[in-house]
């Protein structure tokens, strides 16, 4: 017989009608003569509920039917008394896929910490926690591409391996086929590239935006969303070693339109996650975060507010002259740490921000230099618990600017010829900006840490599963 999804099973009501399911046992319970099995299938947060009576089927059959095991089962469907749920299964047959030992099996009923769960990545999908957010993940990806597909963007696919650190951090992970306990030397005692795999040093992308503004100069509106990686040494809740980023790249969108964008883009995606997630988004809030949907909502019904740099630095100084504290120093030119930005978002304005026009000695070589030859059109949106969610820039267009910016940088140029060389070539002016995927997760679910919106997280000394 075919299998019914728990989730298409659940909102039937032609009972006693037979019916398939197949997924894996959450609890079981009863009595001398009845079981009932809670079973789910990762189509939905609920279980959908198996009455099996224990002398048709046997006591000894059912034993091994214990949480963890993976069933099938047809049966009738019933409208159900019990509390909680509107339908149940009065199970006819079932056919045992694989038995889970309770001595060993490691997701019991019980609640288990997040960072036990870590620890074991391969089951932690089977929790309802990691079902509903893995859910909202795959419905998040589906609500970006309908996004820009729907306004005329072109998915376009930038390399993962690459010759270029785009963002001039030094953040790369080396890609390499050399024997690296017998390097090859050229006569400077530096590492001969040329006989590496692709005669030349590569590494990890760290970002597709240099490749994905080749794509907007021919194509008009692209987007990226791909896996970048970062050998960056931070272990906090909002840094990954391989994280996703969606990063759209506009011809001819200056730094308003390009905000614009931002802020309708993320809107969109709220809103998705509010209708077609409902069930999912309900879990998380009840069980973690009895903020969450109320500040989902709230970013879909307020205006972003943007200011620049310079103005949220002096809001800054003025709450720490009213007594505000912070960790790291505050001043013009500073980085903005974490604390900073989210002084801006929660306690002063409390709403998203859109920082602009930041030193050019804290942001990328190829930002748009500003008049005053200080600052750069760059623009970082800010979130309330998170921080930094986005960042891009109108880009800088005039080839006599951009190679000094990149020379002062130390990007080399036969790094990046070929993208130089689009600002001698039909050039255009052009914005565009990142988003990081999990870092929007971690907004959307609620969750309180960045390794647990994403399957199997990557981050200093941890490569498992
Ligand atoms: O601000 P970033 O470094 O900007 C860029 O990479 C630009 N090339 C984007 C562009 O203009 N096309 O990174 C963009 C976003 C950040 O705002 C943050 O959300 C996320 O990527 N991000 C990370 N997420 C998780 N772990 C990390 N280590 C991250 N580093 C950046
Ligand atoms: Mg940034």
């Amino acid at each position: 017989m075919k299998r019914t999804k728990i989730v298409d099973a659940l909102k039937k009501i032609d009972f006693g009608e037979d019916i398939c399911v197949k997924g894996w046992v959450r609890t079981r319970r009863g009595n001398k003569n009845v079981s009932f099995i809670e079973l789910n299938d990762g189509s939905t947060v609920h279980n959908i509920q198996i009455v099996a009576d224990n002398n048709k089927l046997g006591i000894d059959f059912l034993k091994p039917i214990t949480t963890g095991a993976c069933i099938g089962v047809t049966g009738k469907l019933a409208q159900s008394l019990g509390k909680g749920q509107s339908v149940e299964i009065q199970a006819e047959d079932i056919v045992i896929y694989g038995t889970a030992d309770p001595e060993t099996y490691p997701l019991q009923k019980k609640e288990h910490t997040m960072e036990f769960l870590r620890e074991i990545a391969h089951l932690r999908p089977r929790t309802n926690t990691f079902g509903a957010v893995f859910r909202i993940r795959h419905h998040m990806a589906m609500a970006i591409h309908t996004f820009f597909h729907e306004r005329g963007f072109f998915y376009f696919h930038t390399p993962i391996i690459t010759g270029s650190d785009c963002e001039g951090a030094g953040q790369l992970f080396q890609v390499t086929t050399l024997n690296l306990s017998d390097l090859p030397k050229a006569e400077n005692g530096c590492i001969d590239y040329s006989n590496d795999f692709f005669g030349k040093q590569t590494g990890l992308t760290v970002s597709g935006q240099l490749e994905g503004e080749l794509g907007a100069l021919a194509l008009g509106a692209i987007y990226t969303f791909g896996p970048t990686f970062r050998a960056e040494n931070s272990n906090t809740p909002r840094h990954l070693s391989e994280f996703w980023m969606i990063e759209p790249e506009v011809a001819f969108n200056e730094l308003e339109e390009n905000m614009q964008l931002a802020e309708d883009f993320v809107k969109y995606c709220v809103r998705w996650v509010l209708e077609k997630c409902s069930d999912d988004l309900e879990f998380l809030n009840n069980r973690y975060d009895p903020e969450l949907i109320d500040r989902l909502k709230f970013v879909i019904e307020n205006d972003f507010v943007r200011l620049t740099y310079s103005e949220g630095i002096k809001i800054l100084e003025d709450a720490m002259a009213k007594g505000q504290k912070f960790e790291f120093p505050v001043g013009w030119g500073i980085d903005l740490q974490s604390e900073h930005e989210r002084y801006l978002v929660e306690k002063h304005f409390k709403k998203p921000v859109i920082l602009t026009d930041y030193p050019k000695n804290i942001k990328a070589f190829y930002m748009k230099l500003n008049d005053d030859g200080k600052t750069v059109r760059a623009m970082d949106v800010l979130f309330p618990k998170i921080g930094e969610i986005i960042g891009g820039s109108q880009r800088e267009d005039d080839y006599e600017k951009l190679k000094a910016r990149a020379k002062e940088m130390e990007v080399p140029d036969k790094d990046i010829w070929w993208y130089l060389e689009t600002r001698q070539f039909g050039n255009a002016p052009h914005s565009g900006f990142g988003l990081g995927f999990e870092r929007f997760l971690l907004f959307v679910t609620g969750m309180s840490n960045i390794r647990d919106v994403i399957p199997f997280p990557r981050t200093p000394k941890n490569a498992d599963f």
